[in-house]
């Protein structure tokens, strides 16, 4: 063996003692890695002795290969064990962190539910779907044209008091009724027609019985032959199957400028029966919306021949049929969401 061999292994001895107790002291993974790239990577020990090989004797060389490679080898395998050692450490100790105690209660999603408005205005209009209403959206805002001019409300009617409706830039408004959709529909729709419309509606108001931001619901039926008697038959029908209850209902007369003659509806208080309580002031009854026939001066805005077609229209409050059929004394409660009074419904 050459005096050059022989210094090499003495070398790559002490090489491999000093690395394996590099490699056996460190606790993590990165510095596990990092004590190897010492010795393994492109800088490291071993790759400059391999390099150096280059300016010894040609019969040195092999057995010089040979031997660097062995120490290479021998560190490689070293450093695997203390690596899977570590990792399964770092296992360990991950599982222990994050413990999970099977005896702990869990707890319970819950579940969230559709909003008592959201449920009274699906039912009213599922109960007029049943004898051939359909279901029409129109847009919350509206141009003078849609929420006043058709419907026969003229520039210097109250109802466009600054106090009620909430005016937009230009010619817009908050639709301050459903009864717009009325327009859209009579614009757009062949005759003869029956539809519901639903949706928010606001006003410039605020109190115990009043909300800004509120809904109704609408109802619009236009037919060749129509008189108030159809109308009371379907507003019969929608209270009997809304309230579940045979309940009287009656009309005063009343005024609207696009019906004519016109009435506001009030049905037999469903929660005393008509003998009178606080719900209904002891009047034994509630008002529940307006309704009447539509106005020739409505047919004639959007181009209908009011000589060939009638109709009927009614607007109903949402909150109001809600507040009635569950009792509900204060308007305000239905938009602040709180949930113990949400959660009832
Ligand atoms: N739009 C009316 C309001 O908000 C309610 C109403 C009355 C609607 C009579 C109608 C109707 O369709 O015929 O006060």
């Amino acid at each position: 063996m050459s005096p050059v061999i022989q210094d090499l292994k003495k070398k790559l001895e002490e090489i491999k003692v000093q690395a394996r107790e590099a490699l056996e002291s460190v606790e993590d993974v990165q510095a596990l890695y990092d004590v190897k790239v010492g010795f393994l990577g492109k800088q490291g020990v071993l790759t400059q002795l391999m390099k150096e090989m280059g300016q010894l004797p040609v019969s040195d060389r092999p057995q010089w290969g040979l031997l660097v490679n062995e120490a290479k080898n021998f560190l490689e395998q070293v450093y695997q064990e203390r690596f899977s050692e570590l990792k399964s450490k770092e296992l360990m100790q991950k599982l222990q962190r994050e413990k999970i105690d099977m005896t702990l209660p869990g707890s319970v999603a819950r579940v969230g539910k559709i909003h008592v408005l959201s449920q009274v205005t699906e039912e009213l209009v599922a109960i007029l779907s049943r004898i051939g209403y359909a279901l029409r959206l129109g847009p919350i805002i509206e141009s003078d044209f849609y929420n006043f001019e058709a419907l026969n409300i003229p520039a210097d009617h109250p109802a466009r008091d600054m106090q009620d409706t909430f005016f937009l830039e230009g010619d817009y408004v908050l639709r301050t009724h459903t009864s717009p959709i009325q327009i859209h529909s009579l614009e757009k729709e062949k005759l003869p027609l029956r539809v519901v419309g639903t949706g928010a509606v606001f006003r410039c108001d605020h109190d115990i019985s009043h909300l800004p931001h509120f809904h109704q619901l609408e109802g619009l039926c236009v037919d060749e032959r129509i008189s108030m008697a159809d109308l009371k038959g379907t507003i019969r029908y929608l209270v009997e199957n809304f309230f579940k209850k045979n309940l009287m209902i009656r009309f005063r007369p009343s005024f609207f400028p696009f019906t004519e003659p016109s009435a506001e509806v009030d049905c037999q208080c469903p929660l005393c029966d008509g003998r009178g309580c606080q719900v209904c002031k002891s009047s034994g009854w509630i008002e529940i919306g307006g309704c009447g026939l539509v106005n020739p001066k409505v047919f004639s805005k959007v181009g209908i021949n009011f000589q060939k077609w009638q109709g009927f229209a009614f607007g109903f409050g949402i909150e109001r049929m809600a507040m009635i059929r569950h009792r509900v004394d204060d308007i305000r409660l239905f938009p602040e969401n709180d949930l113990r009074f949400v959660k009832q419904f």
